[in-house]
């Protein structure tokens, strides 16, 4: 048997069509800007340090779809955007332009776990992600929680709009079967049958028990970490958006 640690290791998911293509998923799955919107909104409304800065930490910022909503937000707002992929940043930075010349943004390629373990404690004022850690296998992922723990301060906030996976198996066969189906619908209308492999493929993957990411499971694992506040602010089908705070003291 596979010992447990032997898949704590980030993963380049969007290495091939997926990443260059990545647009697409506007038209496959629209719900996803509309969660890079809320997470932008739950942001913007956390309160600032003392000195009226927000330190947000990106995690995935992929093409920077969520981290525009998160600069949008508010002022004063300033994110490092993290991503282990070279095809979504080069598209992050093309779309991000302005905010990386004015320095409120700054892009790092590395995985998330890397670059959290270089990032002192109680650096962060909050972490967001949209779509990114449900990504991640397991072991990983409780690894990069912890690590997302101590790299907030003290009050700060995780922010997460994500895809957690039912509780109920069989719902979430039904939904997971429902979505292939719109895949292979909306694909089939563009003629962009190149996409249909890699895409549900991916869904497996979302889907595959080293890595499925449920709901009930998840927010146990967050409270066992130390988090406090652990909230469901939105959820339709899988995606959903949850905070968690790390406690003042
Ligand atoms: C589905 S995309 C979401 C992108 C963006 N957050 C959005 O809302 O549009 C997931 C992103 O996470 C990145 N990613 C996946 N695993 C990662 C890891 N271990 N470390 C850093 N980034 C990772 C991928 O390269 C990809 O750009």
């Amino acid at each position: 048997m596979t010992s447990p640690s032997s898949f704590a290791q980030a993963e380049r998911l969007f290495s091939g069509r997926i990443g260059t293509d990545y647009d697409i998923l506007e038209l496959i799955c629209p719900m996803a800007a509309e969660l890079s919107r809320r997470v932008g909104a739950v942001v913007a409304g956390l309160p600032s340090s003392p000195e009226g800065r927000l330190a947000v930490l990106e995690i995935g910022c992929g093409t920077g779809v969520t981290t525009r909503a998160l600069l949008e937000g508010r002022a004063g707002l300033e994110v490092i955007a993290i991503d282990n992929e070279p095809t979504m940043l080069e598209q992050a930075q093309g779309n991000l332009s302005d905010d990386l010349g004015s320095g409120r943004v700054r892009l790092v390629e590395a995985d998330a776990l890397s670059a959290l373990r270089d990032l002192p404690s109680a650096s962060a004022d909050v972490v967001a992600s949209a779509y990114t850690i449900h990504n991640f296998l397991d072991d990983y992922r409780t690894l990069v929680l912890a690590e997302i723990f101590r790299v907030l301060r003290p009050g700060g906030s995780f922010v997460n709009g994500d895809r957690y996976a039912l509780d109920d198996a069989l719902e979430q066969t039904r939904l997971t079967q429902a979505e292939a189906k719109r895949y292979m619908e909306v694909l089939l209308a563009l003629g962009r049958t190149d996409l249909l492999e890699p895409w549900i493929l991916h869904l497996f993957s979302d889907a595959s028990p080293e890595r499925v990411m449920r709901l009930g499971p998840a927010r146990e694992l967050l409270r066992a970490i130390g988090f406090d506040r652990v909230e469901v602010l939105f959820r339709e089908s899988f995606d959903t958006v949850l905070t968690a705070v790390r406690p003042a003291s």
